[in-house]
């Protein structure tokens, strides 16, 4: 796909779906740039960014901070613990509020799926909304830092193997990856507990045994065992051994791997669960590569809103 750079305007970041392809590789080539070097084109000197996160996060609430300081934005911090929030504030008020004051775009990541819905409807919230990840439902920030992390390695993804693999049920980093992967042309396979899986998930992929996919993709993307998120289906009763052993990443498994594949995974990772603990800092492992590469892509998708506004 031959798509030439030029200048993106996003009003909101909310899913994967309502970007087309053009912004996707857009946003990718825009964030190698600044991987090079290249300074913000920003309308204006002035641009107030707020991060809300109602779920706990390291990468994603940092790098994008990180991201926003690179652009030479007014980071507005946001503790829940210590707001109104505690007094019964909902988020829409809060939302409400950045917006009354004059923030030009926020971060939000909450619990709850789709919790934008009510956001973008409003007539009086005028700042713009990136998602930062919502509940089990998508993580639009995450499968773009994960795309540009593949394109750097392979520079397409038309007949790309890529598996997803684990507890995919629970996972926002999945669905939005077999979304916008399967969209641009990748071949996913999906591996895991039969438990987190979907037969819903089956337009975008074929589920196989490990075992019988490990030697045939090109990348290998783990995800985290979602404890958090497991009440909302009853228990499972994996140890964690039994856990590696059955659908982790072994070193016995991957040395099947082709020599040219990859391993993702979006971290944080349960070291000797989902992966060997060997393989996360590996030579075949990306994973610092992403959360390097996040503080690129989310300087463009912040540049990519902020031009929206202008
Ligand atoms: N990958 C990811 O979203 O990590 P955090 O939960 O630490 O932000």
């Amino acid at each position: 796909m031959i798509i030439q750079s030029q200048e993106i305007s996003l009003k909101h970041l909310l899913t994967v779906e309502s970007l087309t392809d053009e912004e996707v590789m857009g946003l990718i080539r825009r964030a190698a740039q600044f991987k090079n070097g290249a300074r913000s084109i920003l309308n204006k000197p002035q641009y107030f960014v707020a991060n809300l996160f109602f779920e706990n996060s390291t990468r994603t609430h940092k790098s994008f901070e990180v991201a926003e300081k690179k652009l030479g934005l007014e980071v507005i911090e946001f503790d829940a613990s210590t707001s109104s929030v505690q007094k019964g504030e909902t988020l829409y008020d809060t939302i409400l509020t950045m917006s009354a004051l004059g923030v030009d775009a926020v971060v939000i990541r909450h619990s709850a799926e789709n919790y934008y819905h009510e956001l973008v409807e409003s007539k009086s919230i005028q700042c713009s909304i990136i998602n930062g990840g919502d509940g089990s439902g998508q993580h639009p920030s995450q499968c773009l830092l994960d795309l540009m992390t593949i394109y750097e390695e392979f520079g397409y993804f038309d007949g790309l193997k890529v598996a997803i693999v684990g507890d995919i049920t629970h996972s926002r980093v999945a669905k939005s990856n077999m979304q916008l992967l399967k969209r641009l042309g990748a071949q996913i396979y999906f591996s895991g507990p039969k438990e987190w899986y979907d037969s819903a998930f089956e337009v975008y992929g074929h589920y196989l045994p490990l075992d019988e996919l490990v030697s045939k993709v090109d990348v290998m993307m783990m995800l985290r065992v979602q404890h958090e998120r497991h009440h909302e289906v009853g228990k499972t009763n994996f140890s964690k051994e039994e856990y590696h052993q059955t659908y982790g990443l072994t070193e016995q498994r991957a040395k099947q791997m082709k020599p040219s594949a990859i391993i993702m995974h979006p971290a944080p990772v349960n070291r000797d669960v989902e992966l060997a603990d060997s393989l996360v800092e590996g030579m075949q492992s990306r994973i610092v590569q992403q959360m390097t590469n996040g503080v690129y892509m989310r300087m463009a998708i912040l540049e990519a809103v902020l031009n929206g506004k202008a």
